[in-house]
């Protein structure tokens, strides 16, 4: 007999452009994944109200825009389901039972939650929605029955409180509920262009969405190796900011040649950018192709949401007929 299809649950949440981090560290996770699992991508719009309830208008568009940087990355509605989670309410009533049977104790010494109480200022987290972000983030994944669940390592103590939901569900109604793994990208590190997380706020991202006009600043203004005062001075690709892009970007070949040229201080930073750009474009042509699309056809991506909401309320509503007869309901 043939294995089953593996399942996978992920989503984001709809707050601005993607940038070349959001790609390589999670984004070609999923793409990668549609062509063996059968996949569920979801825009978190209702995780996004739990910190920005008191202004909620950009979400909206932020989640079309969300969805069509997901078409122009790769993400193909004919092999995996997109949908929209505030347009699949069973999401709502998972994490209203969910709730049920979380302790508010491990709500509270979750590390996230601590630290992001403690570290903004500039709205007020004390919201009982954003205490419990993680049972709504359970209830995400749960409703699909998920093998897998593809998410950055920031993600990994949510996912984790996901198990441990599942795990008291399944000791008090019996074994229903999977205990999803992490999926995490192998890719190396995708730093921002002055060496910090790469992060909109931040200002030092590379956006998907970038033109080359955009794109070339950035990378002549990107320090390399702060000890490489001078052209003929070696340089080190290990403290190098370049030199991921190249780890992510060119073939083998190519990052021995740059390792070899930057070290005998034959290949000069300009020159080293002067690939970086022709890679990066190369890398962007084929989403800039699938762009081109997507404007052309503006209902595209309303059309894929609602053919994907349907979907997941199907395979929802399947999950949720089993946990009311569970609990008694
Ligand atoms: N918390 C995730 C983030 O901030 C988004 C998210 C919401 C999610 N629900 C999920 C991710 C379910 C994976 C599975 O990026």
């Amino acid at each position: 007999m043939a294995d089953a299809l593996k399942r996978t649950v992920s989503g984001m949440r709809p707050t601005g452009p993607l940038h070349l981090g959001h790609y390589f560290g999670v984004l070609k996770n999923w793409i990668d994944m549609q062509e063996q699992d059968e996949c569920y991508y979801f825009v978190a719009d209702w995780h996004a109200l739990t910190s920005d309830y008191a202004a909620p208008e950009r979400i909206r568009a932020h989640s079309a825009e969300l969805v069509k940087d997901w078409l122009t990355a790769g993400l193909d509605p004919q092999k995996c389901v997109i949908f929209q989670q505030s347009e699949v309410k069973p999401h709502a009533e998972l994490t209203l039972l969910l709730g049920m049977v979380t302790p508010v104790s491990w709500l509270e010494r979750n590390p996230t939650y601590k630290e992001q109480r403690q570290e903004i200022s500039d709205k007020d987290l004390g919201n009982f929605g954003f205490l419990g972000y993680p049972v709504l983030m359970a209830a995400d994944i749960l409703l699909y029955l998920p093998n897998f669940v593809p998410v950055g390592q920031d993600q990994l103590p949510h996912l984790e409180l996901t198990r441990e939901i599942a795990r008291r569900f399944n000791h008090l109604y019996g074994d229903f509920f999977p205990e999803p793994t992490a999926r995490l990208t192998h890719a190396p590190k995708c730093p921002g262009l002055d060496g910090r997380k790469m992060s909109k706020s931040y200002g030092n991202a590379l956006s998907l969405n970038d033109s080359d006009e955009d794109i070339a600043p950035k990378i002549r203004g990107m320090f390399t190796d702060k000890n490489r005062l001078r052209k003929n001075d070696p340089g080190n690709p290990d403290i190098c900011n370049l030199f991921p892009y190249h780890q992510l970007l060119s073939d083998e070949n190519k990052q021995a040649e740059i390792r070899q040229g930057c070290t005998s201080s034959m290949l000069g930073c300009v020159d080293c950018k002067r690939f970086f750009m022709e890679n990066l474009v190369a890398f962007l042509k084929p989403l800039r192709e699938r762009r081109a699309v997507l404007e052309a056809n503006p209902n595209l991506v309303q059309d894929v949401l609602r053919e994907g909401n349907e979907k997941a309320r199907a395979a929802a509503e399947t999950t949720m007929t089993e946990v009311r007869r569970r609990m008694g309901l």
